[in-house]
């Protein structure tokens, strides 16, 4: 199969069973995705499949063969040195990760959503982000974090209004 993740093509022999999560971690070392319930409830498996959010852990690999794939590594600016989205400023800045384990799923569903609606109200911050559970608790902080990030707080200068 070939699939397109975050930008690079890749020519990939996958088992039929594979998930689109294993394909990230074990064949792409794409250890930001992180497996946490592996059926379908918390979202930190959360990336984008041709701009649609999905559950990688319930994805087959196979499944993708032609699609570009969207993940938490891939929020980082290209080519500027790593630099950190938006997004993920904002969430450092707000203090929006505890144990961390959840934080690559919010931070591609919360992209997904300004990607879609780049002002968007608390409502519709909470109900985007309704797929998507969090064990310490830092909702609050997770939405004070995109509305921070949707007012452009963390625009980078040089790119204008890059709120994701
Ligand atoms: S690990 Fe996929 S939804 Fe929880
Ligand atoms: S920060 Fe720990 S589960 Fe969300």
């Amino acid at each position: 199969m070939r699939i397109t993740v975050n930008g690079h093509l890749h020519d990939l022999t996958v088992a039929p069973s594979s998930t689109l999560l294993e394909l990230l971690r074990d064949q792409l070392a794409l250890t930001g995705t992180k497996l946490v319930c592996d059926r379908g409830e918390c979202g930190a498996c959360t990336v984008l499949v041709d701009g649609a959010t999905v559950y990688s852990c319930l994805t087959l690999a196979a499944g993708c063969d032609g699609a570009a794939v969207a993940t938490v590594e891939g929020l980082a600016a290209v080519g500027a040195q790593g630099a950190l989205a938006p997004l993920q400023k904002a969430f450092i800045a707000h203090d929006a990760a505890q144990c961390g384990f959840c934080t690559p799923g919010q931070l591609i569903a919360a992209h997904a959503l300004l990607l879609q609606n780049p002002a968007p109200t608390d409502d519709d911050i909470l109900h985007a982000m309704s797929g998507n559970l969090c064990r310490c608790g830092t909702y609050p902080k997770i939405v004070t974090a995109i509305r921070a990030a949707a007012n452009g707080e963390f625009s980078n200068p040089s790119t204008g209004s890059d709120a994701a």
